[in-house]
This record gives C-alpha cells, sequence and structure tokens, in this order.
C-alpha cells in the first residue's frame, strides 16, 4: 500500500444547484476507496461523478483520474472542484463510459450510481433526480455498468460500487460472477431513509421492496459496497 495520506471525501466541496451533495454513500464508497492500495500514477474512472468527491480522493491518493457523468452541472462542478483543490482531474459529459476513446482501460473503476427504485420505469432524462432514480428495481443504470465494468479494467482491475441492499447485492455479485470476476460485499452501512425514499415508502411497501428495511417508525436501509476484481 502507498497511500501515505488518510485521505477522505471532503465536505464543503463547492456545487452548482442540483448537483448531488456527497452522502452516506459517498462516504462508505469513499472508505472503501482508501483500502485500495492505489499505486502512484495508477489510472481511476468515476462515472457519475457528481460534485467530484471520490474523483478527488483518488487523486490526492496519488491516481491519474478521469470522470465522468452524464449531467453538465455535475461535469462543470467537478471541474471547478477540481481546480479549487488544486488537482488535474480529466472530467466528461457523457453516459458512463461513453466519453472516453474505445479500449480505455482502468486499474480501479468507482461508482455511486443511481440507485433508488422508483415509480416511475424510466429514469428522469433532466433534474436533480437524474443521480437517483433507477427505474422500478433501481437497477437501470447499475446493470449497465456491471455489463461494461470488465471491458473497463486491466486484469487485476478492479471495481468498487455502492448501492442500497434494496437493489439486490446478489443479483450484483451474479453478474458479475458471470463475467468472470471475483465479487464480494466489503462495506456496509444502515442509514436512515431519507426524504426521497421516506416519500416513496407507501409505493415501496406495496412493492415489497421495503419489506426487508429495518426499524419502524423510521424505516432504515443498508448500503453496500460491492468490490470486484477482473482475473
Ligand atoms: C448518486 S450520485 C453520486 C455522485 C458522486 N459520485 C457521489 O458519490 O457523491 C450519481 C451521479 O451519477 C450521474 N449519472 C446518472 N446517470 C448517469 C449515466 N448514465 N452516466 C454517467 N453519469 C450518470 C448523476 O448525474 C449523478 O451525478
Amino acid at each position: 500500500m502507498t497511500t501515505a495520506t488518510r485521505a477522505r471525501p471532503r465536505a464543503g466541496l463547492w456545487r452548482l444547484p442540483g448537483v448531488y451533495v456527497p452522502q452516506g454513500d459517498t462516504l462508505l464508497l469513499g472508505r472503501a476507496l482508501r483500502s485500495e492500495d492505489i499505486r502512484p500514477g495508477a489510472e481511476v474512472l468515476d462515472i457519475g461523478t457528481g460534485s467530484g468527491a471520490l474523483a478527488l480522493l483518488a487523486a490526492r491518493m496519488g491516481a491519474t483520474v478521469t470522470a465522468t457523468d452524464v449531467s453538465w452541472r455535475a461535469v462543470l462542478t467537478a471541474k471547478a472542484n477540481a481546480f479549487r483543490h488544486g488537482r488535474h482531474i480529466r472530467v466528461r459529459h457523457g453516459d458512463l463510459a461513453g466519453p472516453l476513446s474505445d479500449g480505455s482501460r482502468f486499474d480501479l473503476v468507482v461508482t455511486n450510481p443511481p440507485y433508488v427504485p422508483a415509480p416511475a420505469a424510466r429514469p428522469p432524462s433532466r433534474g436533480a433526480a437524474r443521480a437517483w432514480d433507477a427505474g422500478h428495481d433501481g437497477r437501470l443504470v447499475l446493470d449497465r455498468v456491471l455489463a461494461h465494468a470488465p471491458r473497463l479494467l486491466r486484469p487485476g482491475g478492479v471495481l468498487l460500487m455502492v448501492h442500497s441492499t434494496m437493489c439486490g447485492v446478489d443479483v450484483s455479485l451474479d453478474i458479475l460472477a458471470a463475467a468472470g470476476m471475483t465479487a464480494e460485499v466489503t462495506q456496509r452501512a444502515l442509514t436512515p431513509y431519507g426524504p426521497v425514499l421516506t416519500g416513496r415508502l407507501p409505493w415501496l411497501r406495496a412493492t415489497g421492496l421495503a419489506s426487508g428495511c429495518h426499524g419502524g417508525e423510521r424505516p432504515i436501509e443498508e448500503l453496500a459496497v460491492v468490490r470486484a476484481e477482473r482475473r
């Protein structure tokens, strides 16, 4: 391990309105990222960078970082935060790894994609909810990331992805195993429902997605970080 710093996703990042505020899932994924053996110059891709919190963390750990986001506001925000913190991060606008040249390969891909189950079948094409809404089962973007991940990684490369256990952690592990990756859950955290899930509680209960949630009056969701290694 050559990460001499105890880097953390930084609070107080600047944001344009509508850009995702780094929160519990960002922090949990940041904890997973800090446990990785990131050597100086290792190439890291942050898919769905938002404010750039995780991209900045990887840069402070010594990585050469590329970040993408489908939101122009997020792209501008992440660029501004990289500049303000004196880090060079290549930030590109577009869908997943679409803006990168074919054949781009990374040592590590980190992603906190939208994963909140939503009454709408399709993800929104604009607005703040694009950062979290992900279809009825919450897997619309997750599954696309999982389909892309193996070819974005060098042999030995690592995918770190956070999502709610409501979306089915075993589904993610099975997809990764079927793609020949060694996958496991390395971090878990319980967190009270935020305003989005709370507002959807009747729908989540009706669909059975909230049945596994912990807690009584204030339901609690579980977040998990899936770590997968390309052989
Ligand atoms: C939950 S937020 C995470 C932001 C940041 N990584 C963090 O952890 O604080 C998800 C981000 O993914 C972006 N996003 C949603 N769909 C995307 C897609 N298809 N391709 C790239 N980015 C996407 C959203 O704009 C949003 O910034």
